[in-house]
């Protein structure tokens, strides 16, 4: 049996220190976590406008984004998705036609670009787009958008840190909340679900125990971030410690390599790719894939040691009453998987999951 193939992250180290190239350093607010981040943007924008808040969302969209603008008290509107995960255009542009929005978010799904520049083009006047990188990670090439809209990136999904947030925009936009004993209770569970994690990836003895941390701890602390969404944190001194010591251009090089190795390398026809042509130039939170059954692909890889990623759970929030009009964000929330990309992999790590995959048989 070998050993354990996961997307977790873990800690990384690196000296000297450094910022991750192609993250702006004017014109940007570091934050404890984008939720909080898209918190404090929410009430910036309010205090700016007489309106209430009107947000136009991706109808598959997590709890990280949908509940920020439902604490700030916005009316939250959604966007169908095609089965790719772009903005199915015709309707989104019908729909800002109809009505003004104050803000119009645009994920970059799996850390795949999408087109922000028509995004941009279809907003009139007064209306706003946050590019939501939260699957991604900057990189040398990135490029900060100079039109005015806003960028969001979540370093905590891609590297070994316990908090952290980056908030890129026209307007310097401060957290002011102090920090409190919750805070550092988040910062705790945080750290101790990394050493956890860490230790599995290393395969250090205790195997069971480090997993029962790691799951306890990251249950912990996720708890604690959702009960501070509405009182936004800056990003601790232990965050910035571990943001500065990682390999950035490790992290990213690594991963558009194992993107571009799975692309290549993967033969199974009972799966199609939910990737497109510019796949390769911006690192990818996993490899994703449209499948049949996940649960039963999943199933399948874990008995294989491999486990990969849905995003589902607390990723859809639209009544079931109007869930038809969103059928196609739906089928892709139920058909998507993410193979794992983590930058410890080695080639015969890659090799074996492509082999694993390649020889999945279906229900
Ligand atoms: C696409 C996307 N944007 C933003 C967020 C919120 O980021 P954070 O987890 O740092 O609060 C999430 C979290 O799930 C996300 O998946």
């Amino acid at each position: 049996m070998p050993h354990h193939y996961s997307p977790s992250r873990s800690f990384s180290f690196r000296w000297p220190a450094s910022w991750p190239n192609g993250l702006p350093t004017l014109g940007r607010s570091d934050f404890r976590s984008g939720r909080e981040a898209l918190y404090a943007l929410a009430q910036h924008l309010k205090s700016t406008s007489l309106d209430q808040g009107k947000v136009l969302l991706p109808a598959w969209v997590p709890e990280g984004v949908q509940l920020p603008f439902s604490l700030a008290q916005w009316e939250i509107h959604y966007y169908n998705l095609d089965q790719n995960a772009d903005p199915k255009w015709k309707e989104i542009t019908q729909q800002l036609n109809n009505q003004h929005f104050d803000l119009v978010v645009l994920i970059h799904f799996f850390g795949q670009e999408r087109n922000a520049k028509r995004m941009q083009n279809l907003l009139p006047a007064g209306s706003s787009l946050l590019e939501d990188w939260a699957h991604s990670y900057p990189h040398p090439q990135f490029r900060p958008p100079i039109n005015g809209h806003s960028v969001l990136f979540s370093p905590t999904k891609i590297i070994g840190t316990t908090d952290g947030a980056w908030l890129i925009g026209p307007t310097i936009i401060k957290p002011t909340q102090k920090v409190d004993r919750q805070h550092y209770l988040f910062l705790f569970w945080q750290l101790l679900y990394l050493i956890g994690s860490t230790a599995l990836q290393l395969n250090l003895p205790g195997r069971q125990w480090c997993k029962k941390l790691t799951g306890g701890a990251y249950a912990r602390a996720y708890q604690y971030l959702l009960a501070g969404t509405n009182t936004p944190k800056a990003l601790s001194k232990i965050g910035r410690w571990l943001i500065r010591h990682t390999p950035h251009n490790k992290v990213a090089e690594e991963r558009m390599a194992q993107a571009a190795y799975y692309y290549e390398h993967l033969t199974q026809e009972k799966i199609r790719f939910l990737v497109k042509d510019n796949h390769l130039l911006h690192p990818l939170i996993g490899f994703p894939l449209w499948v049949d059954n996940p649960r039963h692909f999943s199933a399948y890889l874990q008995a294989h040691g491999i486990r990969g990623q849905t995003f589902t759970d607390r990723w859809w929030f639209i009544k079931e009453h109007n869930s038809s009009q969103y059928q196609s964000s739906k089928d892709l929330l139920e058909h998507h998987f993410l193979l794992p990309i983590q930058h410890r992999f080695t080639a015969q790590d890659l090799a074996y999951i492509v082999e694993v995959v390649n020889q999945y048989e279906g229900e």
